[in-house]
């Protein structure tokens, strides 16, 4: 849960912390938020990291990939999160085609986020083909947290949203890209959906820490997509999603009997109206 100093205002959380969180061995919560009112709430509740994912694309647009997200939406959506926010860590994906291009296109990207958007730090996919990117970004002052394994950015490369790494060549591959992101110098990486043997294996040779979805429980810390845990979402089963709640059916009901209740008459009451 969220710490305070005795003035009441609470510890924030920096990429220090978070590094720190593994020499320590305290795991890291991390979830995503998009919009002010959800990134008072996972802040309120103590989460350490706010991830303004390009899910944002999927559960907020509506659109099947993350591919079609723009620099301008996530520098909105995370201007938003960003003043919902007194303790956690805001780190801001980088959109498709925001940073592949030129590592100058990259810094100008990742500036912005910073600049107008507030972020604390970006998060950008792929390995050692980014690394180079990396550095430049991490030297400019702006800290990187990588992200490997299944990276959605690639959806039409991959084909699918199977399991990354099962077979030895491409975990190998795996495990260099690691060590070159934490070269390059990431502050943290994410580890999305490969097999949790192999996922130990990162966390127990990196220096900084994992955090994964989908890839077990040795990562340092583990994140979600809000959406998911709290059951906005309907038609998502993979099995590495927890649901902490059921809002769907919650919200369906709440909105429903509020319809019934304009519709007869019912609401507003004598006590909800000025007289
Ligand atoms: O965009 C996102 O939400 C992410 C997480 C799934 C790690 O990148």
């Amino acid at each position: 849960m969220s710490t305070a100093k005795s003035d009441g205002r609470p510890d924030k959380v920096t990429t220090r912390t978070v590094v720190d969180f593994k020499r320590k061995g305290e795991k890291i919560s991390m979830i995503t938020a998009y919009d002010f009112t959800m990134a008072r709430i996972v802040n309120y509740a103590g989460i350490d990291v706010i991830l303004v994912g390009d899910s944002a694309s999927n559960v907020m647009a509506g659109h099947e990939t993350t591919l079609p997200i723009t620099l301008d939406q996530m520098i909105y959506h995370t201007s938003c999160v960003v003043r919902g926010v007194d303790r956690a860590l805001v780190v801001a994906d980088l959109p498709f085609m925001s940073y592949q291009v030129t590592v100058k296109e990259a810094l100008i990207s990742a500036g912005r986020m910073m600049k107008d958007a507030g972020a604390h730090a970006v998060k950008l996919e792929g390995g050692a083909p980014v690394a180079e990117t990396i550095r430049r970004i991490v030297d400019a002052g702006i800290p990187v947290m990588g992200h490997l394994g299944l990276t959605p950015q690639s959806i039409y490369k991959f084909g699918t949203y199977k399991v990354r790494a099962k077979e030895e060549a491409e975990a190998e591959q795996l495990i260099n890209d690691a060590l070159a992101l934490q070269q390059a110098g990431c502050f943290a990486l994410v580890l999305e959906k490969i097999p949790s043997g192999l996922a130990r294996k990162v966390t127990e040779m990196l220096d900084i820490p994992t955090i994964g979805i989908g890839a077990g429980s040795a990562c340092d810390g583990q994140v979600l997509v809000v959406h998911d845990m709290l059951g906005l979402t309907r038609d998502f089963h993979p099995r590495f999603i927890r649901r902490y709640a059921n809002m769907f059916d919650d919200m369906t009901q709440a909105i429903s009997t509020y319809v019934q209740d304009v519709k007869s008459g019912d609401f507003p009451s004598d006590t909800e109206q000025y007289n």
